[in-house]
């Protein structure tokens, strides 16, 4: 098996987190390599539910190595819940999960900023997970984030801490009017948590080198998705980091070279959660609808998440700037009740035909869109196993779609749980 990369090409919870733990067993390596704690991939295995934010989703296979990469922005409290969580459900992680020494961390003053940053927004806020991303992401741009390796060594974290935090206290003060955070109670806590992390960190760009001269499978696990990617994405109501397959290599440290396989995971339809363009979202009680019955309520935040048409202008530009090689259609399941189904395949703006996905928003804010329509198959499928079981009408809508977007579908999903997939 390739090294592959498996991204999300709509506004993410393509449903990564399912797909990654299925193809888990057939490599060694599992790596998460941008984000953070706003990612929620979830798995269903029988009736038991886990929801990942930063660990990847490879974690519930024994003996693989599940590798979080320099480029996520690492909240030390959820991590450690996470492992808390799966240690309650008998899952050992010791000896199969790594941090880079690299990756960023994320601190109270970034979440207290994030929330502040959205506040003054108001109506034109994006509609963050609050979990801190910007800020972090920010503060490793302009040099002054503080690594893992440096939370590690006592004194050079006291002395950088405390700097950024008279820093980020006098914004909190000056320009929110806010209260200020202390310095020392997070050097505390965060001391604490470096403790219970330590074991787990590791120069992950020797580790990676070493699988590779190894011969290892890597199997690199996007989070979000190619439309919040933040240089190709609806920029500004994007996230910080590069979803797109462009990430990979800066996020853990190998040449794309070593990238073979790229997967593109798509549902059947599109949500987003947050605010920003969405040209294909549906109003009203058949948007409702497709949202209860997908049960499309953010992993990481709860919030109903708005639900449209596939929109195949969109997926065309996500595959362009990544290269996918092949399609996953997740959420099959959630049309079978649909009598007719549209596909967006162009924008149209002042007298202008797009079918390529345009930089500016007020574009994509302002647009009549060109839809194919084709008929439902009104038929169950989620108890489907095999491509020859499938209506024919779902193969047909499966077929238009690969025509389209001109890339084939390899794996159908008619399910949450783990078996609820199709080979085609
Ligand atoms: P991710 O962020 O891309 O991993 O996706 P999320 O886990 O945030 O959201 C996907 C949701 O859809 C989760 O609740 C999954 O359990 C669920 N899911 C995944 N695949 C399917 C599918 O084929 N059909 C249905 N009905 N649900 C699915
Ligand atoms: P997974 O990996 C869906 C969205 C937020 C918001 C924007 C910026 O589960 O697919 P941020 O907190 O990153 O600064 O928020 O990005 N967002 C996601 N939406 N799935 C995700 O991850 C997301 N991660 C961030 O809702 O619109
Ligand atoms: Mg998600």
């Amino acid at each position: 098996m390739a090294n592959t990369c498996v991204i999300g090409l709509q506004w993410g919870d393509e449903g990564k987190g399912k797909i990654i733990d299925i193809l888990a067993k057939d490599f060694d390596i599992i790596v998460r390599y941008q984000g953070g704690g706003n990612a929620g991939h979830t798995l269903l295995i029988g009736d038991e539910k886990f929801i990942f934010h930063l660990i990847p989703s490879g974690i519930l296979h024994k003996n693989k190595k599940c590798v979080i990469g320099n480029g996520i922005v690492l909240d030390p409290n959820l991590f450690l819940n996470e492992i808390e969580g799966l240690a309650e459900k008998n899952i050992n992680v010791d000896g199969n999960l790594f941090i880079s020494d690299r990756a960023h961390v994320v601190f109270p003053y970034h979440k207290k900023l994030d929330l502040l940053q959205e506040k003054q927004k108001g109506n034109s806020m994006i509609g963050t997970t609050g979990r801190g991303i910007g800020p972090c992401y920010t503060d490793k741009i302009s040099r002054e984030g503080i690594r893992v390796a440096e939370l590690l060594h006592k004194e050079q974290f006291k002395e950088k801490l405390k700097k950024n935090v008279e820093e980020k206290n006098r914004i909190f003060v000056n320009l929110y009017n806010d209260e200020p955070v202390s310095w020392e109670d997070i050097y505390e806590e965060y001391c604490a948590y470096a403790e219970k992390m330590a074991p787990f960190v590791c120069d992950t760009v020797d580790l990676m080198a070493r699988a590779i001269n190894d011969n290892s499978k890597i199997l690199f696990e996007g989070a979000q998705g190619a439309l919040l990617d933040v240089d190709f994405g609806t920029y500004p109501f994007t996230t910080s980091s590069n979803a797109a397959a462009g990430g990979v290599s800066s996020g853990i440290g190998v040449s794309p070279k070593q990238v073979h396989n790229i997967i593109g995971i798509t549902k059947a339809y599109t949500t987003r959660v947050g605010s920003g363009p969405f040209p294909t979202e549906i109003e009203g009680e058949q948007g409702e609808h497709i949202r209860k019955k997908g049960g499309e309520f953010g992993s990481t935040t709860g919030r109903p998440r708005r639900c449209g048409w596939f929109d195949a202008v969109a997926i065309q530009h996500s595959v362009r700037i990544s290269g996918v090689d092949s399609l996953i259609v997740t959420k099959l399941d959630v049309l079978d009740d649909q009598e007719t189904i549209k596909i967006c395949t162009g924008y149209k703006n002042n007298g202008t035909l797009y079918n390529t996905f345009p930089a500016d928003i007020n574009i994509l804010n302002n647009c009549e869109l060109i839809y194919e329509e084709v008929s439902g198959w009104c038929e169950d499928t989620s108890g489907i196993r095999s491509e020859k079981n499938l209506p024919e009408k779902a193969v047909d809508y499966i077929k238009t779609l690969e025509e389209i977007v001109g890339v084939k579908v390899k794996m159908v999903s008619v399910g949450p749980e783990r078996s609820q997939i199709i080979s085609l």
